[in-house]
């Protein structure tokens, strides 16, 4: 038989990966807990009508999709937001605003497999809905500088732009909805020229070319100097100015929040997902020029799923991006020591056959008491599984031998110090816990 390997775009993760993951979405789940964020489950699978609906030509295509055995078009979720826009345009459509949703989980997309992008990855994903307001979308962005900051990151900028700015200037030049969207998908790739072409082509003005051009010039971390250049620029673009003011709006609350968020701004910046209508923004860290996160604003997804009108803004973070950032800035190690909380692990083992039964007793005592506990299950000499023990860098081994059975007490061995002594069962979780 051929030698299995994963399927192209899926990896494993052994023990020490799988626990950085876990870490990171531990950490996702106590910043959700602390700003609010209650956690929904939604499924894997979900109809291919919902999640196209407004994805972008872009995810669309990398679907994966197929046919159910009843004959249904689904397709694995691509992401979070179209699922949570379901439910809140559905199920949780008389609950009180606004809602704050998060969810973790496994998404796919069949992406070119390559450093960073996978076909499955995991993202934590945050939704804000019920509000328009601008200290709706600086949460989103403050939420996600604490998340990446608690998750080990160093060195991480959020690069914030708006895509009503785009919108508001190609609206007015009365280019339709599909046209503006090819428009931002060639954007969102910095085919510039590509964009400014089929502008052209749609009959626009010289006035607007020229001021596109000028617009994806604007961009750097004097942030609100740059977005006040930007309404200066498109001030004959009634919508584009209003955007601009909420652009400043948001970053301005962001920087009075004084938490020293290092944001730059970039006003040719459009996101591939066809939803959204204001802020929007990616996370990046130096060295690395893939997103560890990007969001934004989408005001009229729940409304298109059939749901009352509800502006929203959200946000997903690549879990295995910030697993790779965190690699390479060193500090995954620190992080991984921290999941483990440098966890006391103990084996306990049996002199011989006839104390096997003692064995997992005394086990279940210690588990009871919080203790990791393993216990010796090949049957090796007692030499033989200390030595694995201290190799594997066990704390402590738990020896169970007929004479001290008998004062309900076993031998506890710190692997370490090389010393042990007799302590009585119900002492061993104390001793060992220090
Ligand atoms: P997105 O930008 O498509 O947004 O994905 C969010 C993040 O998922 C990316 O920044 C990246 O870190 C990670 N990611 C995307 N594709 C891959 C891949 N092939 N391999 C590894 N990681 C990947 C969304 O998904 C929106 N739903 C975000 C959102 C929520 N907007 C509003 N609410």
């Amino acid at each position: 038989m051929a030698e299995f390997k994963t399927v192209r775009g899926m990896r494993d993760f052994l023990p020490e990966e799988a626990r950085l993951l876990r870490h990171v979405e531990g950490r996702a789940r106590e910043v959700a807990r602390l700003y609010g964020y209650r956690e929904i489950v939604t499924p894997v699978v979900e109809s291919y009508e919902l999640l196209s609906a407004k994805a972008g030509e872009e995810v669309k295509s990398r679907m994966f999709l197929f046919k159910d055995l009843g004959g249904r078009d689904v397709a694995l979720r691509p992401e979070f937001t179209a699922s949570v826009a379901r439910l809140v345009a559905t199920t949780l459509r008389n609950e009180p605003r606004p809602f704050r949703l998060f969810s973790v989980g496994s998404i796919y997309r069949y992406d070119e497999p390559q450093r960073g992008r996978y076909r499955e990855f995991w993202q934590t994903n945050y939704e804000l809905m019920g509000s328009s307001r601008p200290e709706a979308d600086a949460e989103i962005l403050l939420l996600t500088h604490s998340f990446m900051q608690t998750a080990g990151l160093k060195k991480f900028a959020l690069k914030v732009g708006h895509i009503g700015v785009l919108r508001g200037i190609l609206t007015q030049e009365k280019l339709v909805d599909k046209v503006q969207s090819a428009v931002m998908q060639l954007m969102d790739k910095k085919q510039y020229e590509d964009a400014f072409r089929l502008v052209k082509s749609a009959g626009v003005s010289e006035t607007c070319i020229l001021t596109l051009r000028k617009l994806v010039e604007l961009k750097g971390s004097n942030v609100l100097d740059v977005v006040d250049r930007v309404a200066e620029l498109v001030r004959d673009y009634e919508k584009s100015v209003e955007a601009s003011r909420n652009w400043g709006g948001i970053l301005d609350l962001v920087l009075k929040s004084r938490c020293d968020v290092d944001m730059t701004v970039d006003a040719g910046f459009a996101r591939g997902l066809e939803y959204y209508t204001g802020m929007i923004f990616e996370v990046y860290v130096p060295g690395l020029d893939i997103a560890l996160g990007g969001g934004g604003r989408y005001d009229r997804l729940i409304e298109l799923f059939g749901g009352d009108p509800t502006p929203a803004v959200g946000v997903a973070h690549g879990v295995d991006r910030i697993m790779l950032a965190l690699q390479e800035q060193k500090a995954a190690q620190k992080a991984e020591e921290k999941a483990g909380e440098e966890e006391k692990t103990v084996l306990v083992v049996p002199i011989n056959e006839g104390l096997r039964g003692q064995a997992l007793r005394v086990s279940e005592v210690l588990r009871n008491a919080g203790v990791v506990v393993e216990v010796e299950v090949m049957g090796r000499k007692m030499v033989k599984a200390l030595e694995d023990a201290d190799k594997r860098k066990m704390s402590y081994a738990v020896i169970i031998g007929e004479r001290e059975l008998k004062e309900g007490a076993v031998v506890v061995r710190n692997l370490a110090k090389r010393v042990q002594s007799t302590v009585k069962i119900e002492d061993v979780a104390d001793v060992v816990k220090g």
